[in-house]
């Protein structure tokens, strides 16, 4: 039995028996009452152990546990109001597993600590709920790709060529050659997607982020889709029903946990609850210099600070096309739609309300081979590196799309997290990598 079954169920009167893990100790009634709230995955639940109803034994293994000492636990199940959760186990018989030492984790211990116990800490409840909304929305990720008919496609995670800039990569040594830790399955997707049409995937990430930010892991875990065939406005709508469609199925599984969590569940729903706006760079410029006396020249890219004031206006995502060309990756291609002083790139970010900044990025893929290499180039990257990427545009091509999804960006706004080192079980920074 677990311990959410007694709240799901009801039960009472019913002798149960509970493995797990003491979450709370307390010795009260002249030492001859115990109370010990026990927890699993599932919940908490308060267990009460009497001298006068226990035999010796299991009252000193239960006067003697500590805080995360693991039992196994046999009693009958009672209603009690003042019990959280509104029922509580008068024990029979109390096992004690491993006793183990004093737990190192009390209240109010620093940041820092708690991410030095890191391997303790995930016991919280606070991460334990975070990990199990996690396990969700990876879930639905997927759920919602393979219903549209996508091929889940595993890309390669060492690599030799930089997708997104040689500034962010981690180098390996490869049997005494240089290989770099995947900085997106970009490239090799769109390879596969000649072959599989429509594919996606969720898959470690690599970036070696100089930036000490609430929104900035050297390691994570990006959902990425390219589809043959589609144009910028299709992978943006995508993308929209996608971020949707994972905010309402965390809301329908876990509105306690988020509650728990402290989330305003008011703000998180009112942000699904209509359609996404989607508005081009420049216009972001112009609600900037209108609405915030901000003066953001035109080129230069949107950061941290641009972000949180634009969304000052918005209570939904967001959508930003066209980015200025120069400051893009050079697999985005010009819009041909632009003016001559003005060259933009079909690209698009998605960005969170409430200030949590980018949570998406993608674009359509230029096709223009020459281009390519000329930006290629630019960057400082070898052409010899990317002459495999450069025959995709040289059999077969066609025009295509796609966009990455940060998971623990998208988990730490669905939270509402401080930081998104809460958003991964053994977060990797500049200035973390232990445990
Ligand atoms: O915008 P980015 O850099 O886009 C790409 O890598 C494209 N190649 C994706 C594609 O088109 N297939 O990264 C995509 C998303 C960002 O919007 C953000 O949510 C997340 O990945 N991300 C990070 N999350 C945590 N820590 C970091 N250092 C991140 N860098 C990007
Ligand atoms: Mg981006």
């Amino acid at each position: 039995m677990e311990i959410s079954d007694i709240f799901m169920n009801k039960i009472e009167g019913n002798q149960i028996t509970l493995r797990g893990w003491i979450y709370r100790h307390r010795i009260g009634g002249g030492g001859k009452i115990v109370f010990a709230v026990l927890r699993d995955a599932t919940g908490i639940v308060q267990t009460t152990i009497k001298a006068e109803n226990t035999d010796e034994r299991s009252f000193k293994n239960a006067s003697e546990a500590y805080v995360e000492s693991s039992v196994i636990v046999t009693g009958i199940v009672k209603k009690d109001e003042r019990a959280p959760g509104g029922y509580e186990i008068a024990v029979q018989s109390f096992e004690t597993v491993c006793r183990g030492e004093s737990f190192p984790v009390a209240k109010d211990l620093s940041e820092e600590f708690l991410l030095d116990i890191r391997h303790l800490w995930l016991r919280s409840q606070k991460l334990t709920k975070i990990m199990q909304i996690r396990s969700t929305m990876v879930h639905t990720i997927h759920e919602f790709f393979q219903k549209r008919g996508y091929t889940l496609f595993d890309p390669p995670i060492l690599t030799p060529n930089a997708c997104e800039g040689k500034m962010t990569l981690f180098e390996v040594n490869y049997f005494d050659t240089k290989m770099y830790l995947s900085q997106s399955w970009q490239l090799y997707a769109e390879a596969a997607i000649f072959a599989l049409g429509k594919i996606y995937d969720v898959a470690p990430t690599f970036r070696a982020e100089k930036s000490k930010t609430a929104k900035h892991l050297a390691e994570f875990w990006m959902a990425e889709m390219e589809a043959a065939w589609i144009e910028l406005d299709e992978a943006v709508e995508i993308a929209k029903d996608e971020i949707k469609f994972l905010v309402e199925r965390v809301l329908e599984k876990h509105e306690e946990d988020l509650k728990f969590l402290g989330r305003d569940i008011d703000k998180l729903k009112a942000a699904i609850s209509r359609p996404f706006p989607t508005i081009t760079y420049t216009k972001a410029l112009e609600i900037l210099k209108e609405k915030e006396g901000m003066n953001v020249k035109w080129g230069e890219d949107l950061h941290a600070v641009e972000e949180e004031k634009l969304m000052k206006h918005f209570d939904t995502p967001i959508v930003v096309t066209n980015y200025p060309i120069e400051i893009m990756a050079f697999y985005k291609p010009r819009d041909p739609k632009d003016s001559n002083d003005q060259k933009t790139a079909l690209c698009f970010d998605m960005l969170a309300p409430e200030g949590y900044g980018e949570i998406v990025g993608g674009s359509q893929r230029s096709l223009d081979a020459k281009d390519i290499v000329k930006r290629i180039e630019k960057e400082g990257g070898k052409i010899d590196d990317y002459r495999w990427y450069l025959d995709l545009r040289k059999y077969g091509s066609v025009p295509h799309s796609g966009y990455g999804l940060g998971v623990e960006r998208v988990l730490r706004w669905i939270c509402g997290l401080d930081n998104i080192k809460d958003a991964i079980a053994f977060p990797r920074t500049m200035s973390r990598a232990f445990p």
